[in-house]
């Protein structure tokens, strides 16, 4: 497939194979060994970049991104961070001011990483290092190092690329295929209707979003793909629509831009979704990618179950909705038929009352161990009604219904939820596995229900979020 783009300013052209990663062909084609290869799925940072288009400059993670993803965008890598005559950015000065690197493996993607915060004048250091892993030096210079070249003006070469990509118009899509021509087994679709015929003429091929998921499958499972569409280009599939009653929220928005928008109408799920992967990893994953692989320990998925959420699926023509609890068979096992594709999840506007925990061993960048996500609105002291969507404690995400029917017309009291707690037996038989024993599970699903109410009766109960 033809692929162009700019790398670190200059114009680029290629013919790439579907599942190339951009580290792969950085070290190995273009010679640029400044980006490092540590884990090879998203979990370092040692491969970090900086991806610019119409949305902006953000990191991501080359080893889990194609080549075909790049079409159109501009990528900056450790090298195009420097100034043309070889200047030091801020924040590399700082690093070396500040003694922040030690045996430098993580050095280069932490400086990527800096310098996309720097030039959006971020602060949030921890939330923007938390997919930078560094094993020797600790975090301690490092953040020092930002906090000193954060008041530094942005260099002229930073913002080189969206000038750029702004001067050449909107990214270059290609042409659209006509509606009677076979779509091509590996193809970039520009709109929805295109993604359906592509979906019809090839029903067991993959569809590539944010690839945080698929390109694991490349690079850890050594699996070719077969028939690929990319699908982030689709414009219409990456809209979040602020309704009077409704929020609709198209498959292709990454986590990033969910977060954003999410922020005002439930902040609880903004929060939770601050601790989904990394920095990195939300810029590139998608909430349509993170529903469909139906992962049992995905953090999208309880939220919307809580939001009562509806899936709306599409294949040719035709499409269906389902509340989105039902999409989840088995294991693995999507209620999907071969060709049919996830179009958008969709839920009521509603006053807010989520809250969301999720428990993993690590505060940042880890899969949870349980995500329970509870909405209870309460009317004269008693339930009036419950959602609540968990993750980890089953084969799917799942709603707790005989938990949300013990609550249902019962005051909203300590005493109800004493009386709940059975009712988790009821709902889930979880499994144990290095993440967490099932005991665990049910004993943290237990209590994160009666954090629930204490964080609505206003006991702080805030221990896990413990900040300096
Ligand atoms: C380092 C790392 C950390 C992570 N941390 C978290 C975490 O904290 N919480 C969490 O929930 N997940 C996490 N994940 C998992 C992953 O990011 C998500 O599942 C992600 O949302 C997948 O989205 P994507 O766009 O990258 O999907 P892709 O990898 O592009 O696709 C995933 C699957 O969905 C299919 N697909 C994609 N879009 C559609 C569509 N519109 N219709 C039908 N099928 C589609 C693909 O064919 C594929 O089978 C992490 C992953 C990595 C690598
Ligand atoms: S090599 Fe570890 S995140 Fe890419
Ligand atoms: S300096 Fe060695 S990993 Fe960070």
């Amino acid at each position: 497939m033809e692929v162009s783009f700019l790398l670190n300013g200059a114009p680029v052209r290629t013919t790439a194979g579907p599942s190339e990663t951009l580290l792969d062909w950085l070290r190995e084609v273009r010679r640029l060994t400044g980006t490092k290869e540590g884990c090879a799925e998203g979990d370092c940072g040692a491969c970090t970049v900086m991806l610019t288009d119409a949305a902006g400059s953000r990191a991501v993670n080359a080893c889990i991104l194609f080549l075909p993803q790049l079409h159109g965008k501009a990528v900056r890598t450790v090298e195009g961070i420097a100034g043309p005559e070889g200047a030091l950015h801020p924040v590399q000065a700082a690093l070396v001011d500040h003694h922040a690197s030690q045996c430098g493996f993580c050095t280069p993607g932490i400086v990527v990483s800096l310098a996309v915060a720097h030039l959006a004048g971020r602060r949030d250091h921890d939330d923007v290092l938390a997919g930078n892993l560094c094993r020797c030096t600790g975090y301690a210079p490092i953040v020092r190092a930002a906090e000193a070249a954060a008041g530094a003006p942005v260099p002229e070469w930073m913002q080189h690329d969206a000038r750029a990509l702004s001067a050449a118009g909107t990214a270059e899509g290609g042409a659209e295929e006509a509606a009677d021509t076979p779509p091509a087994p590996v193809a970039r679709p520009r709109t929805a209707d295109a993604l359906a015929r592509w979906c019809l003429a090839h029903p067991e091929g993959t569809l590539v979003a944010g690839a945080t998921d698929v390109a694991l499958r490349v690079t850890k499972e050594l699996c070719p793909l077969g028939p690929v569409a990319f699908i982030a280009g689709i414009d219409e599939l990456a809209r979040i629509e602020i309704g009077a009653t409704e929020v609709r929220i198209g498959a292709a928005v990454t986590i990033a831009a969910l977060r954003r928008a999410m922020a005002p109408l439930h902040p609880g799920l903004a929060e939770l979704l601050r601790r989904y992967g990394s920095e990195q990893v939300r810029a590139a994953a998608t909430i349509g990618g993170n529903i469909a692989n139906g992962s049992p320990i995905g953090d999208g998925a309880p939220a919307l179950v809580a939001l009562g959420a509806r899936l709306h699926l599409r294949r040719g023509p035709e499409r269906r909705t389902l509340a989105l609890e039902d999409f989840f068979l088995a294991y693995r096992r999507q209620d999907r038929r071969p060709g049919e594709f996830v179009e958008a999840v969709s839920f009521p506007r509603q006053p807010d009352r989520l809250r969301c925990y999720k428990l993993s061993k690590r505060f940042d960048q880890d899969i949870s161990s349980v995500c329970g996500c509870f909405s209870v609105a309460v009317e004269e002291g008693r339930v009036a009604a419950a959602r609540i969507g968990f993750g980890g404690m089953a084969g799917v995400p799942t709603r707790a219904r005989a938990v949300e029917a013990a609550l249902l017309g019962r005051p909203w009291t300590e005493a109800t939820v004493a009386a709940a707690m059975p009712a988790f037996e009821a709902d889930f038989a979880p499994i144990s596995d290095m993440r967490a024993s099932a005991g665990y599970r049910m004993a943290a699903a237990r209590a994160m229900l009666r954090r629930c109410l204490l964080e609505d009766m206003g006991v702080t109960v805030d221990v896990l979020e413990v900040r300096p």
